[in-house]
């Protein structure tokens, strides 16, 4: 029987869980149940189980009892990468695993906010939808404080919400900080003086300095949406899934992590009836779409993006954030299980179409069963 494999990435935790049927964010069921329809066969390993060069892997392969088995097959010739790659060993194995042949979608997916926005404002249909964004220092802050009345100053990657600040201006040069330590909203009012906290976030860290968006409120709270943007199986962008994370009461962040909650966007909508629900839809999908475009001009391979959207009180989405790597998590949460299915069999369905596309070039893969 001829085998079509399709490898998926997975890191240790999720590794480790195989066995246990705990595999945190990721739901294989998924994978596997689009798999059946298309003839793939998912198999899971960790980066370092696959190597240049070697003809085999060994991968997690899901057996008839449903039980999960390691298994030695020929290496797959898709991949869906699932982890952080970081370092540049990791880089370079995947780059030789790329000149043997081997396709690997969202190899690289670990972009730093600044990298994306530089790539976003070279289109200038995009630029309205792109709040300002410079790398934090004393002379950008000066010049961010000038030209707008709330600024958020926050990591330049991978903050998960923690170590964010938000200034906005009371009056002519009075300004309020806040930020969240724990659970405690600080706040504190300056006009000349800066706060040493916004003094060390200037200087200690790899920050941004970003224009803050209004964002339309819920219940009194901020929210913003995750929007799953993937390609699909005829290879083009598509919106899988759109969530609303709502700020825990009193934050300006809505961060699952940081307490936020998830809950489908029709839901909010109907709590803001000055909106027209189908063309707030439509310019999200739209700004959803510009932007996985644009960045796909840049950054190659990529296949999956989770983009963190705010919407205005008028309803106009404004883009805050690009993960290369979305947890899918949101949609599981906020009861969208269609949505949470349908960003994990997407990919698969966008492997099968690689697997079209290139079937010439891949051998058939025959184990003899
Ligand atoms: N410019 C902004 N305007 C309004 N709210 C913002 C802005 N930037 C960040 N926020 C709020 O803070 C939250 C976290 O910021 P962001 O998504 O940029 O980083 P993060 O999720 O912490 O980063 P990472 O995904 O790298 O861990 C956003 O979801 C949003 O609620
Ligand atoms: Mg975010």
């Amino acid at each position: 029987m001829t085998y079509r494999y399709v490898g998926i990435i997975v890191g240790p935790s999720v590794y480790k869980g195989i066995k246990l049927g705990k595999t945190y964010y990721e739901n294989l069921i998924f994978y596997e149940k689009i798999g059946k329809s298309l003839n793939i066969v998912p198999c899971y390993f960790q980066l370092k189980d696959i190597n240049p060069g070697m003809q085999n892997i060994k991968a997690y392969l899901k057996q008839s009892d449903n039980s999960y088995k390691l298994t030695t097959i020929p290496k797959p010739q898709i991949i869906h990468n699932r982890i952080f790659t970081n370092n540049i060993e990791e880089k370079n194995k995947i780059k030789l695993l790329q000149n043997e042949g081997i396709l690997i979608f969202n190899e690289d997916n670990r972009y730093t906010k600044l990298a994306i926005h530089k790539i976003l404002i070279k289109n200038p249909d995009l630029l309205p939808f792109v709040p300002e964004t410079v790398k934090a220092s004393k002379g950008n802050l000066r010049y961010m404080m000038k030209k707008y009345n709330e600024l958020i100053i926050k990591p330049n990657s991978s903050s998960l919400g923690v170590n964010i600040l938000k200034l906005k201006r009371i009056k002519n040069e009075n300004w309020e900080l806040k930020y969240h330590n724990r659970n405690l909203l600080i706040k504190e009012h300056f006009s000349n003086k800066w706060p040493v906290m916004l003094e060390d976030a200037l200087t200690a860290h790899q920050n941004i300095i970003q224009k803050r968006i209004e964002l339309s409120l819920y219940k009194g709270s901020p929210f913003d949406l995750r929007v799953s943007v993937q390609k699909n199986g005829s290879g083009e962008w598509q919106v899988t899934g759109i969530v609303c994370k709502v700020a825990k009461k009193g934050k300006f962040i809505t961060n699952v992590a940081q307490g936020g909650s998830c809950f489908p966007l029709e839901e909010i909508l109907r709590e803001l009836p000055h909106l027209d629900i189908l063309q707030v839809y439509k310019d999200i999908e739209l700004l959803s779409l510009s932007v996985a475009q644009q960045i796909e001009g840049e950054v190659s391979n990529i296949a999956d993006l989770g983009l963190d959207i705010g919407i205005t009180n008028e309803g106009v989405p404004m883009f805050i954030e690009c993960n290369g790597r979305d947890l899918r998590v949101t949609f599981r949460k906020a009861n969208l299980l269609k949505e949470w299915e349908a960003t994990h069999s997407t990919p698969i369905k966008f492997a099968n179409f690689l697997l079209e596309k290139f079937k010439h070039n891949f051998k058939q893969i025959d184990d003899g069963h």
